[in-house]
């Protein structure tokens, strides 16, 4: 299959930091189908040659065993070509549908990895020059919008170009291995379908823990915050998956409709369960892993007087038969203790305990990374002697170890979808739009408040505040229990 794959935004971070590598990766498992060629577009001039020696130089910044040897670099780069484009200019367009148009490729993807504020422009120049027919797909990085009004404004232009079904919206953790073991787990075995519900479970929490700070992204962190960033797509998107009923089929939509109902059901915040369900932090200077790292007000490009969230921790419930009373709890922040996403799942504790000593539920930990693997945690009797005590003792699975040569990360999968047509993980628009609505009245009753994000230092995990929003329900976060 012949394939062109175009990227607007050729030169941009998103492009050498994440796209390249991960179609590099692609190239040297040989996933990457024949026949492809690969365009970067951008504004200022530059021939092949000039852009493969820029995308080369950029590959030293990636992790070492994940950097192309010149052999291979050379091989990859054939694929490689450039293409300068004013984005305003409608001859520029037509002139790219030329291009595509020469070679006839079976699949085009045109992927905008420039910022949002280009994608109505850029998909009304491509409707207008033709390059919208049914082989064409374009993908839209995340943030699609900062609100429901504006995320609709996108979705209104995009579809006057594009069906809904050539429309990719990436979320990059769906790309995640451990996201699809969490379907793999709950729709492939059946063991643990009969728990997964509030009979058996007490509670859910989903931790997206960054230690890294806004690094040199502080102008566009501070208009975003953590609750755009990070909750209303990939913590939503975690919780869908989690909650949702199991899909008829394997197909896009049955799965994409199956998390929709999930986002319909979510509880709706109002001002007030705003004030005590969601908590906002800021950090402050601290240090981690032994490093004093400057607080986010110190940040480069970040106001002096900022209320931006760099940490979010809520607490809300999914209001159908499965879920009714069970809290979930969603946390994500910048400069946390550590690089820690994972989604614990608690079950409630057994009816009528008969041993003495240690009391403690089991759990299922889904770890998204760094590891990627599952852990059930369960009580156990050594077999030391008379009366003893249970111990704690987990099963422990790393998919790492398990397919040590077949994981792929979430870009080379996103990608190698978008190339193939495979839907089901990329966000169909109504999620996306469901999404927002809920995240709403949120932003709005902290644009009404006057009262500054919680202070947190930088290395902790968030305000003390996060900790009550959890011992309230009687709970505690995975490293408090
Ligand atoms: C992005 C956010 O979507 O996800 C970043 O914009 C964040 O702020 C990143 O750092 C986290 O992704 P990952 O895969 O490193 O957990």
């Amino acid at each position: 299959m012949s394939f062109d794959l175009v990227f607007f935004g050729g030169t941009g971070d998103l492009t050498w930091r994440k796209l390249m590598p991960a179609l590099f990766q692609a190239f040297r498992h040989g996933k990457l189908p024949e026949g492809g060629r690969l365009l970067a577009v951008a504004r200022d001039e530059r021939s092949d040659a000039e852009y493969r020696a820029f995308i080369q130089e950029r590959f030293t910044e990636v992790e070492a065993s994940k950097r192309p040897s010149d052999e291979e670099f050379g091989r990859f780069a054939e694929m490689l070509h450039y293409r300068r484009m004013d984005l305003s200019q409608p001859a520029h367009y037509a002139g790219l549908k030329q291009w595509v148009d020469e070679r006839g490729a079976d699949t085009v993807v045109l992927f905008l990895a420039t910022s949002p504020h280009l994608f109505p422009q850029i998909c009304a120049q491509l409707g207008a020059v033709g390059l919208n027919g049914d082989k064409v797909r374009v993908v839209l990085e995340k943030p699609l919008g900062q609100d429901l009004k504006s995320a609709q404004e996108i979705n209104r232009v995009v579809r006057a170009s594009f069906s809904e079904q050539q429309a990719l919206r990436i979320d990059h953790y769906l790309g995640k291995p451990a996201v699809q073991n969490l379907i793999a787990l709950r729709f492939g075995n059946a063991l643990f379908e009969p728990l997964w519900r509030r009979e058996s479970i007490a509670n859910i929490q989903i931790t997206l823990a960054e230690s890294l700070g806004v690094g040199t992204r502080g102008d566009f962190y501070d208009r975003t915050g953590a609750l755009r960033d990070m909750v209303q797509n990939h913590a939503l998107q975690l919780l869908t998956m989690i909650a949702m009923e199991p899909p008829s089929t394997s197909d896009a939509d049955a799965i994409r409709d199956e998390k929709l109902k999930v986002l319909k059901s979510l509880k709706p915040f109002t001002a007030d369960s705003v004030v005590r369900d969601v908590v906002r932090g800021q950090y402050r200077a601290g240090s981690v892993a032994g490093q004093a790292v400057p607080g986010y007000l110190d940040e480069k490009k970040v106001p002096d007087h900022s209320v931006c969230e760099t940490f979010v921790a809520l607490r809300t419930e999914v209001q159908n038969w499965r879920w009714a009373g069970v809290p979930f709890y969603l946390r994500t922040g910048k400069r946390l203790a550590a690089r820690d996403a994972h989604i614990v799942v608690n079950f409630r504790d057994v009816p009528h305990p008969i041993f003495p000593g240690t009391r403690q539920a089991n759990k299922l930990v889904i770890k998204l990374q760094p590891e990627d693997g599952l852990e059930l945690h369960l009580l156990a009797a050594k077999g030391s002697g008379n009366n003893e005590l249970l111990s704690p003792v987990s099963l422990d699975l790393d998919f790492d170890k398990a397919f040590p040569s077949a994981r792929v990360g979430a870009y080379e999968r996103l990608l190698l979808d978008a190339i193939a047509g495979r839907l089901n993980l990329f966000v169909r628009s109504d999620e996306q739009e469901q999404a927002w609505r809920w995240v709403e009245p949120v932003l709005q009753t902290w644009a009404n408040d006057p009262t500054p994000p919680r202070p947190y230092a930088a290395g902790s995990w968030g305000p003390p505040a996060a900790s009550a929003l959890v011992a309230r329900d009687g709970c505690a976060w995975a490293e408090e229990q």
